[in-house]
């Protein structure tokens, strides 16, 4: 079904024989002996554990060329998947800490979210995500190297290690960047409580939260998260990879569509996590017994939840209605 996807980390699309490629291009060592050597490490705890290999394979992308590069790849697949339209992040201070130049990052990302369109039409629009685990003046500094690069993204995001860095230690950032007129988003709730969803909301005044599977905790952020149509960004695969639930069975995205919430489905880090979007949806509606409805539903919020003009999430319910006809 067509669709979109609303939380994926560019960096975390980076496949293991593209890490490879890119360190032999770039000269780069790295210490795993095979492709294989270094998927056989993908074996996660919890988000940290994730984080510090997700660091480590990023180190390979030095020119501009290879941010197309991985950035095509993932577009490719998202568009093998019906994917019509895609918003991603990316992490500039993982590049710029390296000697990496903004304009390297982003002129690669951008010539690849352009010729998505031309190639599948695949519109894809970028999110600039600051890091939390460093400072707010790091941010600050961050925003301003991106600023003379603004027509090429167009919102703000919070990623990074969750806990012990609430959403607040961002406010004036945040402040910054909304009077900027970026949109804006945060992770909260992942593996850190509802209060940081509480936070991300009335300290950042995000519009949509990344993963917030911790809501079902609080009855009262619930109603909010309705009330407001406030969308969640879940990440199915990557939840039970960084054992966020025991397995995808007890996964609450159900209930969280139950609870009336703008819930969609996405893959977070597709090359570290074991699947594409298709992928998300065909394994969590296998073990949780979603079905059709559910896919609907999570379609048509997945376009409510984007940053596309109104007219035109319109006209795309109307390509995920005519599909489904279909099938009556
Ligand atoms: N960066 C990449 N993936 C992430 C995730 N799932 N949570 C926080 N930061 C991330
Ligand atoms: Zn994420």
């Amino acid at each position: 079904m067509p669709k979109a996807e609303l939380h994926i980390h560019i960096e975390g699309s980076l496949e293991p024989e593209l890490i490879f490629a890119l360190a032999q291009r770039n000269q780069i060592a790295i210490p795993y002996a095979s492709v294989e050597a270094l998927r056989s490490a993908y074996a996660f705890t919890n988000l940290q554990s994730f984080l510090d290999i997700y660091y480590a394979g990023a180190s390979v992308l030095l020119q501009e060329q290879d941010f197309y590069d991985m950035a095509h790849a993932y577009l490719a697949r998202a568009a093998a998947d019906n994917v019509v339209h895609t918003e991603i992040f990316f992490d500039p201070q993982t590049h710029t800490a390296r000697g990496v130049a903004m304009e390297t990052v982003l002129h690669g990302l951008h010539r690849a979210c352009m010729d998505a369109q031309k190639m599948w039409g695949l519109s894809a629009v970028l999110i600039l995500c600051f890091l939390r685990h460093l400072s707010e003046e790091d941010a600050f500094a961050t925003l301003e190297q991106a600023l003379p690069l603004r027509d090429k993204f167009i919102g703000i995001g919070l990623d990074s290690s969750e806990l012990g860095h609430p959403p607040e230690k961002f406010a004036r950032v945040f402040a910054r960047c909304r009077a900027l007129g970026f949109r804006l988003v945060a992770h909260a709730g992942e593996e850190g409580p509802p209060a940081y969803i509480w936070s991300a909301l009335d300290v950042l005044k995000v519009e949509r939260i990344d993963h917030g599977v911790q809501s079902t905790h609080d009855p009262l952020l619930l109603q909010r998260l309705a009330r407001d149509r406030i969308p969640l960004t879940v990440c199915p695969l990557s939840n039970q990879k960084l054992r966020v639930f025991p397995d995808l069975a007890q996964h609450n995205l159900g209930a969280l569509l139950d609870a009336g919430l703008v819930a969609t489905v996405n893959s977070d880090d597709p090359a570290y996590f074991g699947g594409y979007l298709n992928e998300n949806f065909t394994q969590t509606f296998a073990a949780t017994g979603l079905g059709a409805p559910h896919a609907y539903q999570l379609a048509a919020n997945s376009f409510e939840a984007s940053f596309i003009p109104a007219e035109q999430k319109q006209a795309l319910v109307g390509r995920l209605q005519a599909y489904f006809l279909k099938f009556e």
